[in-house]
């Protein structure tokens, strides 16, 4: 048996009924960008993230881009991330202007760790300090598990920092009772296909409490001004489509169910795999992890993914460079050894299959090709 890294083929061919009328719906319709149905999401996602406002725009990376913008961050400021991300964590940074500095990751949680965070405000730990006052801390959810916000928020209070969550690959997660996204000052999120709640193409979301950041996300949404032909700054296209909109308010049904559905899977994958020395994905008490990814640690990963995808079961790095590694950062002024942890996991991290459709004998086949590839 074949067991691919996800599987949205099946996905649609269960809901193909649904997505067919949405789409045939906005096609009739006449009505392309920014109409009804990307309201009705905006309106739907508030709900199911318990937040005052929702702004749909057209990609992850340009939620963090805008979010950053309308805290008032750019040229001569940094902002405090993870350097154990997806790359669009930091560029989204660097496109207003503003310079990444990371600080290292926990070793159980993959996120940013509090009390590095702590050191390189209290102007301590490893790596370049650049000039420019830390405007704001950027936690990641790295691969579905609530970073720890609790002491990130109290730092960010005592440093007057912004805190922006990158939520792209945590849509539904809880820390503490409270869905990702609305803890912080703006949440991010990612609609591309992958992610848990995929659109058939691009998509993104900002969310806030805070209406006047809310009204400023929507001016940068659309060229910079809220009234037709006049602009108060500079401003982007960042519009979400209807077709898009209209498929993932199909999908949003059923997000609550599907990440039940992955919790299960990991569960499974963590009864089987105990006990065999691979590191298994820390569960925190207090958080609910929607595992976009199932990510374990191996010795002599790159092995152990080869020997696997022999055996019919492709798995994934994410991700094999840590982001004060990358080449395009090296003005940054960051070494190796900077952040032991980011590259530990850089090197060690293998994330197996995982997505709703995955039926429990394929799960079962994952733990054996593991097994047998150690
Ligand atoms: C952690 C993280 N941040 C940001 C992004 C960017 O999202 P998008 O691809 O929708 O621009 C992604 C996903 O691609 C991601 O995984």
């Amino acid at each position: 048996m074949i067991v691919p890294p996800l599987d949205l083929k099946t996905q649609y061919q269960r809901l193909r009924q649904a997505i067919d009328d949405a789409v045939r719906g906005v096609l009739e319709s006449g009505q392309f960008v920014l109409g009804p149905n990307v309201r009705a999401l905006e309106e739907e996602l508030e709900a199911f993230l318990g937040v005052r406002q929702a702004v749909a725009l057209a990609s992850g990376t340009d939620a963090l881009h805008l979010a950053i913008r309308a805290c008032g961050i750019g040229a001569g400021a940094t902002v405090l991330t993870s350097p154990f991300t997806f790359v669009a964590t930091a560029t989204a940074i660097s496109y207003t202007g503003a310079r990444p500095v990371f600080a290292d990751i926990h070793p159980e949680t993959f996120n940013l760790d509090p009390d590095r965070v702590a050191e390189y405000l209290a102007g301590k730990g490893a790596g370049p300090r650049p000039g420019g006052r830390a405007k704001a801390i950027l936690p990641v959810h790295l691969y579905g598990l609530p970073a720890d916000m609790d002491p990130l928020l109290t730092l960010a209070r005592t440093h007057r920092l912004r805190v922006i969550e990158d939520a792209a690959q945590a849509i539904g997660a809880e820390y503490r009772g409270v869905k990702v996204g609305s803890l912080g000052d703006v949440g991010c999120f990612s609609f591309y296909p992958t992610k848990n709640l995929g659109a058939f193409g691009d998509g993104g979301l900002a969310t806030v409490q805070d209406p006047a950041l809310g009204e400023r996300i929507l001016r940068l949404r659309s060229y910079g001004g809220r009234d037709r032909y006049v602009h108060e700054e500079l401003g982007f296209n960042s519009r979400l489509d209807e077709i898009q909109a209209a498929i993932l308010r199909v999908k949003l049904r059923f997000l609550a169910e599907w990440n039940g559905r992955r919790r299960a899977i990991a569960a499974r994958y963590r009864d089987c795999l105990a006990g065999l020395g691979i590191g298994l994905p820390g569960e925190i008490p207090d958080t609910v992890h929607v595992y976009h990814q199932f990510t374990v640690r191996v010795p002599d990963r790159d092995g152990v993914q080869k020997r696997m995808a022999e055996l019919g079961v492709r798995t994934t790095v994410y991700y094999p460079v840590p982001l004060h590694l990358q080449p395009m950062y090296r003005d940054l002024g960051y070494r190796a050894g900077d952040f032991p942890e980011a590259e530990r996991a850089a090197r060690e991290v293998l994330s197996l299959p995982i997505y709703p459709e995955m039926t429990d004998s394929q799960v079962d086949e994952v733990v054996e090709a593991c097994k047998r590839s150690l």
